[in-house]
């Protein structure tokens, strides 16, 4: 495998529950070698994800683990975190994953797992979010790529990116737009994470200036 300019390929994980418009825009980016990042392994909940396809079609591993075949959330956590540590993964990646995670799987990879979030956190977290912001009349809602902690939809913060609402928006003419700045900034994170370029102090990530494509070193010094 080649090496990109932030040397040494690494290794991403993507977990997902749906569709996987999230993992096609980083499998779009692992396309050009010079990404540096390849996805070593995709795994649902649900064996029906689109999401799987999308990884079948780009030759990448999959794995399906079904919270039905195990005891309790405990195993099923168990099983999850075997299965992603086996894969090696320099970071992990939930795309769309809508479980939460234990808290040991989140310490086995500390500061490693990325989510991202169709709202701007701490606005509007859970499973319904853009529903959430629309029947709130918001006029502006967007994007959250944060690390994963041991809350839901709660660690620090690398991206965001607000998405107006129109006045004909429906839930789904909503999310569409929300997604289209999820693709561009997913990639962009997963990249940095995979490659140790993001510093955590507290709640505030700082990353490269420009990484972001916009030249503003988020956080300062
Ligand atoms: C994304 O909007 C993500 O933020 C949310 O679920 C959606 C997944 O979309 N958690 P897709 O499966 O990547 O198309």
């Amino acid at each position: 495998m080649g090496e990109g300019p932030l040397g040494e390929v690494k290794r991403a994980v993507v977990l997902l529950s749906g569709q996987g418009s999230n993992l096609q825009a980083l499998l779009d980016a692992t396309a050009d070698a010079a990404f540096g990042v390849t996805v070593a392994l995709v795994v649902s909940d649900r064996p029906e994800a689109g999401g799987l396809d999308r990884a079948r079609r780009a030759g990448v591993p999959v794995a399906v683990v079904r919270p039905g075949d195990h005891a309790d959330r405990d195993a099923f956590d168990a099983t999850l975190r075997a299965v992603v540590a086996a894969a090696r993964p320099d970071v992990v990646c939930l795309a769309g994953f809508m479980r939460i995670l234990g808290s040991e799987f989140v310490r086995s990879f500390p500061d490693r797992i990325l989510n991202t979030h169709p709202s701007l956190l701490p606005a509007f977290p859970g499973a319904h979010a853009v529903r959430d912001a629309l029947a709130y009349g918001t006029r502006v809602t967007g994007c959250t790529v944060h690390l994963v902690d041991e809350q839901v939809d709660h660690g620090p913060v690398l991206f965001q990116a607000a998405v107006e609402v129109a006045d004909g928006d429906d839930e789904a003419s909503l999310h569409e737009r929300i997604k289209r700045e999820e693709h561009r900034l997913l990639p962009l994170a997963v990249r940095l994470v995979a490659h140790g370029q993001v510093r955590v102090d507290g709640r505030r990530v700082r990353i490269p200036a420009g990484a972001d494509g916009r030249g503003v070193e988020r956080g300062g010094q």
